[in-house]
């Protein structure tokens, strides 16, 4: 389908300020249809057509407050003139022509024909088809068509559609949202019922009729500009944080001078609810994670319990083993807590994490951790089966390299080592002990026990990464070596 642009230069051989001045009728006249309970079509003259098509039909609205007459889409179709004589005088004579006009198998109705002046020049007709009448126009209906009328004639002067803004169109209040209308100082003529509630909800109760908004304790300084300068406006007026309206102000002209304001008024108070909701996500998130590493820190204290009541050793060493798990895991959770995101500073899970092994191993020999490096900010995905490795190999370390120095040397400290470091895109952890070393029969790819099967699982199958572990010679000081390495870039 052509656009308005396309069949306004092409068919109707307007000039671009002309298109111009047409696409913003249409992007503000919803207003006009509103007010004027009435279907709109937007006409032009054909250039160079035969005489048998001589009007083009560049827009049509539907109103939003009553059924159409109009089923049919007109936008791009051609008239004759002798079916559109309302048309044909209007643009002869460049003023509103009032009269009927047949509509479909409806009959005729009233209609207006209203010229749309630019630069001088009537470049359209707009015409408003009205639907037929059901009884006596009641007293706010005919307000809305004095309203309609005075912006019909601004239309024909060239002073509608405003030049700074639109009017009407998505998010902007409309007729039904509430209505007041002032005068050309200021006074409210008439407020509707849903304007006048939401003057309540601002907190305003006073008989608004003849009053000024300052005089009922209320600025509003697009309504103030609309006065004083004749531009159109949007405001909003909070009060506390429950209640916002916005305020659309339309100033009404005759003649160059400012005869009044339209205001529309719109009670915009969910929507900045629901607005200040999505700005709280962020607190969401965290208070989840919190209440996560919280769930987490029970299901521990379950696990020591248990352990505490169990008679057997090696089901009471399963269960603080579970439980030492558990809380690696909740460790992350706890930084998360504090700034939540999609990455997460890891060192902070690093020191952490040091704190929990060291206070979880209960060894009788003295072991002292030491970290060097940093990995930064890891995605959140990375940081906490990462974190879960780094805590089995740690304990590990603490837990097995120096078992054999317990009574033997007094004088050896044992010393751990986790070295961080990122190259290009691949997180790198080093740990390294001064223990025993692994035995002869150690190999990574057969253990039965649980911790590195945890750690292979997560390393190689999880993270696509790839670990390493071997004895260090003794003459290099002995003790184990452990290399992880995994990508920071997940592969998508
Ligand atoms: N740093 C180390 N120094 C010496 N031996 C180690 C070291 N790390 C692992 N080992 C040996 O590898 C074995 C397997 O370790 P793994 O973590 O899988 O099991 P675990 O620690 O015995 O039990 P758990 O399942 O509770 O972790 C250990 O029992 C230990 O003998
Ligand atoms: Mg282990």
């Amino acid at each position: 389908m052509a656009t308005l642009g396309e069949l306004a230069s092409q068919r109707a051989g307007l000039s671009a300020g002309a298109t111009d001045h047409l696409g913003r009728l249409i992007a503000s006249w919803s207003l006009l249809a509103d007010l004027s309970f009435s279907d709109m079509v937007l006409m032009a003259r054909t250039a160079g057509g035969t005489p048998s098509e001589s009007f083009i039909v560049l827009g049509q609205l539907r109103p939003n407050n009553r059924s159409t007459m109009i089923n049919d889409d007109l936008v791009g179709t051609t008239h004759r003139p002798e079916d559109w004589p309302l048309v044909r005088e209007a643009f002869e004579r460049g003023e509103r022509v009032v009269g009927e006009a047949p509509v479909g198998e409806i009959g005729p109705v009233p209609v207006w024909c209203v010229p749309v002046r630019y630069d001088d020049a009537v470049v359209a007709v707009m015409v408003r088809l009205q639907g037929p009448l059901r009884g006596p126009a009641s007293l706010y209906e005919q307000a809305y068509l004095s309203i309609f009328e005075r912006l019909c004639d601004m239309v024909a002067d060239a002073t509608f559609p405003f030049r700074e803004d639109d009017v009407a169109g998505p998010g902007m209040p409309r007729v039904g949202d509430g209505i007041m209308l002032l005068d050309a100082r200021g006074s409210i003529e008439f407020a509707t019922p849903n304007a006048a509630n939401a003057l309540h909800r601002l907190g305003i109760y006073a008989s608004s009729e003849g009053r000024t908004l300052p005089e009922l304790g209320l600025r509003v300084r697009v309504v103030e500009r609309s006065l004083a300068y004749a531009i159109p406006a949007m405001e909003e007026i909070d009060r506390g944080h429950d209640v916002a309206i916005l305020f659309q102000s339309v100033p009404l002209l005759a003649h160059q001078a400012v005869t009044g304001v339209l205001i529309l008024l719109r009670d915009v108070s969910d929507l900045r609810h629901l607005n200040r909701m999505v700005l709280n996500k962020e607190a969401a998130v965290r208070e989840v994670h919190h209440r996560v590493k919280n769930n987490l820190q029970t299901i521990s204290s379950l696990l020591r319990l248990q352990a505490r009541r169990s008679d057997e050793e090696e089901t009471r060493v399963a269960l603080l083993e579970a439980e030492r798990r558990v809380r690696s895991i909740a460790v992350v959770h706890e930084v998360l807590s504090r700034e939540p995101g999609e990455e997460v500073v890891f060192d902070e899970i690093v020191r952490s994490l040091v704190m929990l092994v060291e206070d979880t191993v209960l060894a009788l020999h003295p072991v002292e951790i030491v970290v060097n490096g940093e990995l930064g900010t890891l995605s959140t995905d990375l940081a906490t089966p990462l974190a879960v490795a780094l805590a089995e190999l740690l304990t590990n370390a603490v837990e097995h390299a120096f078992t054999e120095f317990d009574d033997v040397d007094q004088g050896h400290v044992g010393v751990v080592t986790l070295n961080l470091r990122v190259d290009a895109d691949t997180a790198v952890a080093e740990i390294r002990d001064n223990g025993r070393g692994l035995g002869e029969e150690f190999s990574l790819e057969v253990p039965t026990s649980l911790g590195l099967s945890i750690v292979r699982d997560i390393i190689r199958a999880q993270l696509h990464g790839t670990i390493e572990m071997r004895s260090i010679d003794p003459a290099l000081g002995g003790g184990t070596y452990v290399r992880v390495a995994v990508p920071t870039q997940s592969p998508a």
